[in-house]
């Protein structure tokens, strides 16, 4: 039997969290606890900064290079088309400075009809204007749909793995598959799949992949992750620039020769703290495996939408495993009154809207906080 079968190995991973201790905590969509092994990185890092600086300083550049190889071998990728930032908002404006320059005559971008704004905002502040394309009643999203909104002026395709509120999942590989071939740009946000579904950018190419690392990837605030590819990196790239952008790292200030990898985006010296949990967090998840992590996310995320059948519940999320990942979403019409109810009783899931309450749990969680849940239905 496979190890991350048995319910005692989840409890020692469990265990791991402190935070969980605190409440039932079904939320990982929001903002998620973070591991011993996370916290004692960033500590390790506050630690020598408190302690001895030079150290800190001499070895800034090597831990950078190990976090970035880390996080490029998460995701099947270069450790060059890595850069570190902030938020994935931050990231997409540095695509949407890029993209207005590269091509001012294409200024039209394919969206999702119901996309968190970090998707969105930062391209509609540089004047693109978003073809939003509308969910299928079941809230699933054809790719024929997207492909079908396609005009010459289509700068790029700008869409998340899993939708925030439903938690519908879409077709990447096809999606993929079908952008590559009409030479569109594909834009993705897998910020509430990252930490969860498996993904390789060798074999589901995207041109660039934004994840923030306070979500599924348990980091806390402040790191997110920009995946670049070698394509993306046009003539207008880096859109923005710092100290640290130069092919020949100096103190020359006259803007010459630009690194053309990925990390020239990171304008400067970033901050590593948060990126030091980050790695912890991921090498955690790799230690545990990933797919396992989705096998264990499903089959909590699975059990959750049967009772909550059981109790005639109207779920919005896709019922079907490849339309959805964590996240689990009901509409109540009391929704505000029994979220609030479900935090007295010291468990947390999320309202979203008017109506519509957000359960999401992640590997940490077991059956046991979900019955709980269910027992207030
Ligand atoms: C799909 C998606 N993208 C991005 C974010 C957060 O973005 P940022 O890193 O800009 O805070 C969220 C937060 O809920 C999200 O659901």
């Amino acid at each position: 039997m496979n190890n991350f079968k048995k319910i005692s190995k989840w409890q020692a991973i469990r265990d791991c969290y402190p935070s969980l201790k605190q409440n039932i905590y079904l939320n990982a969509a929001g903002m998620t606890p973070m591991a011993t092994a996370s916290y004692n990185a960033g500590q390790a890092m506050l630690q020598q900064m408190h302690e001895n600086v030079r150290a800190f300083a001499t070895s800034y550049v090597e831990k950078s290079n190990i976090a970035r190889a880390v996080v490029a071998d998460f995701y099947h990728a270069d450790p060059s088309d890595i850069a570190f930032i902030n938020t994935t908002s931050l990231g997409m404006n540095i695509l949407a400075l890029q993209l207005k320059k590269d091509a001012e005559d294409k200024n039209e971008i394919i969206t999702l009809q119901d996309e968190f704004p970090s998707s969105t905002f930062a391209w509609q502040r540089q004047g693109f204007a978003m073809r939003f394309v509308e969910p299928n009643v079941d809230n699933t999203y054809n790719i024929d749909a997207i492909l079908a909104k396609i005009t010459e002026k289509t700068s790029a395709v700008v869409v998340s793995y899993v939708q925030f509120g439903t938690g519908a999942r879409l077709n990447i590989e096809s999606l993929s598959y079908e952008l590559k071939v009409r030479g569109i740009p594909f834009i993705l946000n897998a910020t509430q799949a990252a930490g969860v579904i498996p993904i390789d950018v060798k074999k589901t190419p995207v041109s660039a992949m934004l994840v923030s690392g306070n979500k599924w990837l348990m980091s806390g605030t402040g790191a997110a992750i920009l995946y670049l590819s070698p394509e993306m990196r046009t003539s207008n790239f880096p859109s923005i620039v710092g100290w640290l952008s130069a092919k020949n790292i100096g103190f020359d200030n006259r803007l010459n020769e630009l690194n053309p990898n990925a990390p020239s985006l990171e304008v400067g010296l970033y901050s590593l703290l948060p990126v030091m949990c980050l790695q912890a967090s991921i090498e955690f998840i790799q230690s545990i495996g990933i797919a396992n992590v989705y096998d264990r996310v499903t089959d909590l995320s699975s059990y959750l939408i049967t009772q909550l059948q059981k109790k005639g519940a109207n779920i919005i999320t896709p019922l079907a495993v490849e339309n959805r990942a964590g996240i689990v979403a009901v509409v109540r019409p009391d929704a505000k009154t029994w979220v609030a109810m479900l935090e007295e009783k010291g468990i947390i899931a999320v309202l979203r809207g008017e109506d519509m309450v957000r359960i999401s749990p992640h590997f940490y969680n077991n059956y046991e906080d979900i019955d709980a849940l269910i027992e207030l239905w």
